[in-house]
């Protein structure tokens, strides 16, 4: 008899509207250099996350570009540093650089990226940081993530 009520309560509370109000996000970028997040954490039960970057400024890509970078927080540097060498014409990220994790494209103001994470390509409790790879952006545009834990 009770079973059945059981079983509606559980679906209700792990169906998609749950599960998009708290498996998503959305990040606001300016035209001060910074992100309106400095830490973003995800929980263990969504299967994927999806990260939205608003550019809520004016001015150009090839000013004040943003985009948002996951890597292991150990792995920030080196990205950084082929990123700059890479240039403007690959958003200032080496292509195909595995250390990526994900990423959305570099956006100037009035624009926004999304991007959808397999969390099932996180580890719980690793070290991960988001960042924007635009030349010494990361300075301030950084930011650090974890999964589950
Ligand atoms: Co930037």
């Amino acid at each position: 008899m009770h079973r059945p009520l059981l079983l509606t309560l559980l679906l209700t509370c792990s169906g998609t509207a749950w599960s998009a109000e708290s498996c998503a996000i959305e990040i606001h970028s300016t035209d001060q250099m910074t992100y309106d997040k400095q830490g973003i954490a995800i929980p263990e039960t969504c299967r994927s996350f999806t990260v939205t970057l608003v550019h809520t400024g004016k001015l150009p890509t090839e000013a004040m570009g943003h985009n948002w970078v996951l890597s292991l927080n150990s792995d920030v540097q080196d990205i950084l540093d082929d990123g700059a060498s890479a240039g403007a014409d690959h958003d200032y990220l080496k292509p195909e650089d595995p250390r990526v994790i994900t990423r959305t494209r570099l956006i100037g103001g009035g624009e926004q990226d999304s991007i959808t994470i397999d969390t099932t390509h996180l580890t719980a409790g690793a070290n991960y940081r988001f960042f924007c790879s635009f030349p010494f952006h990361a300075t301030l545009m950084r930011g650090k993530l974890t999964f589950g834990k």
